[in-house]
């Protein structure tokens, strides 16, 4: 009996969800292993909290009219399971702060009078667009300092050394090319002052602004500041700054956190428009970018939230805290790693035994000839000591020992991917070539 199979459509990962797959996962482990070290010698403990909360959490902590929490979070009814339950909305956490701080009220933390210095490194999601850098289930490791003021958890000192741990932190991890830029959007009081300002400032102009900045205008103005399009930025520039609504307690204190990083050498930038998109944020607010990563290019954001806990129910306890994309950190090593191949030789030719150094010349010539960028070994090295200088010096090395001068056929390895293959003669100057 003939039976028509219909073809099954194989099933894929979510869009904005991705798998991590070996190698890569390696970088990964290896900058969470960085993290957590780093961290230690701060004297920083690992939280870990539920990835899904109680919707109010965020509607509360992250703020109802934010476009993590008005369009951006996976939010469902979790049905009463008995005559005795409710049902609950509940949400995947687009973000960890409010979660740590409901930990810490919950669990009465600041009880002692003690700062809490807690990490985490976890997934988060958020429904965003997906576009490079920008997924819908991602990876923070993050970090937050919190209790009660006679801890010192207003002090200008801790914002600063929170800094000048994620300077030593990507540094240890070896990005380079990162800039810091700092702001300070003031108390509850500066900010609806500032707003007020910004909105009169804005009626005139907005309607030569882009359609974003026109709704942004209406809803979130502070929004506009983060306005990306060219033709709107000689407007941005005359919008007035919030520095100018901040009152003197305010401004004294981000003074004396640009002071403390000056002293242990951290650079910063000073950037007016640096609001950042939630609304828990008080005074310090903070970016790391990255120009390698291109629209995408906050490697991570922070900032303090002195009303935090109050917000959310709990005592008042000021913190700062930040956290990572670890996606977007991997994708800056990655591509760090892609540039400095780049500045490699094309292949490095490994003689086995003297007696194979006269042929190596001639493919090294061959190979030249062809414009490829070759260095070349010598018979007396042992295989150890070409790959280890190979490895320094080219993105592949191709090995000339008495079976491949016999067939013509040699043995290239790739440095990038780690793969190993056998390559006839003839192939070589199309399987050398850079991609
Ligand atoms: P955030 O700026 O919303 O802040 O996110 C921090 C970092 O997470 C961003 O700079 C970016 O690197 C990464 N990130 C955000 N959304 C995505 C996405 N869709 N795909 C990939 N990476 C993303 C917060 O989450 C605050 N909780 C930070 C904080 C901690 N403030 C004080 N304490």
């Amino acid at each position: 009996m003939s039976q028509t199979l219909k073809a099954i459509q194989p099933l894929k990962a979510v869009r904005g969800t991705r798998d991590l797959l070996p190698p890569e996962t390696e970088l990964w482990n290896h900058i969470d292993a960085t993290a957590r070290r780093v961290f230690a010698r701060y004297n920083f403990g690992e939280i870990r909290t539920p990835i899904f909360e109680d919707t109010q959490l965020f509607a509360r902590g992250v703020g109802e009219e934010t476009d993590i929490v008005s369009k951006e979070m996976y939010t469902w009814e979790d049905k009463a399971r008995a005559q005795s339950e409710k049902a609950q909305s509940l949400t995947l956490r687009p973000e960890n702060t409010a979660g740590v701080v409901r930990a810490c009220i919950e669990h009465k933390l600041g009880e002692q009078g003690l700062l809490q210095k807690l990490y985490y490194i976890g997934p988060q999601f958020r429904r965003e667009r997906p576009q490079k850098g920008r997924y819908r289930q991602f990876f923070q490791i993050g970090a937050e300092v919190i209790g009660p003021p006679s801890a010192g958890s207003e002090s200008p000192l801790r914002d600063a050394e929170v800094l000048e741990m994620l300077a030593t932190l990507l540094d240890e991890l070896g990005i380079t090319g990162w800039r810091l830029l700092i702001n300070s959007v003031g108390t509850p009081q500066d900010r609806p002052r500032y707003i007020a300002t910004l909105r009169s400032a804005l009626q005139p102009v907005v309607g030569q602004m882009c359609a974003d900045c026109q709704r942004r205008a209406e809803t979130n103005p502070l929004r506009v500041l983060d306005c990306k399009h060219p033709e709107d930025q000689p407007i941005i520039a005359t919008l007035p700054r919030i520095w100018d609504s901040l009152d003197e307690e305010s401004r004294a204190h981000f003074e004396q956190v640009c002071e403390a990083l000056d002293a242990c050498g951290v650079p910063y930038e000073h950037d007016h428009r640096l609001v950042r998109g939630l609304d828990y944020y008080t005074r310090t607010t903070f970016e790391f970018q990255h120009g390698g990563l291109g629209a995408q290019n906050a490697l991570l954001g922070g900032g303090r939230y002195d009303g935090l806990s109050e917000a959310i129910g709990g005592p008042r306890a000021p913190g700062i805290g930040f956290a990572i994309g670890e996606d977007r950190l991997v994708l800056t090593l990655q591509a760090q790693a892609e540039t400095a191949r780049a500045d490699r030789a094309d292949a490095y030719i490994a003689p086995m035994g003297e007696a194979r150094n006269a042929m190596a010349l001639g493919l090294a010539r061959e190979l030249r000839a062809a414009g490829l960028r070759v260095e070349l070994g010598d018979g007396s090295f042992r295989l150890k000591k070409s790959f280890e200088i190979a490895d320094k010096l080219a993105r592949k090395i191709a090995i000339l020992g008495e079976d491949e001068a016999a067939s013509r056929i040699l043995t290239v390895k790739d440095f990038a991917t780690g793969e190993q293959m056998k390559v006839p003669w003839a192939e070589l100057k199309a399987h050398l070539l850079p991609h």
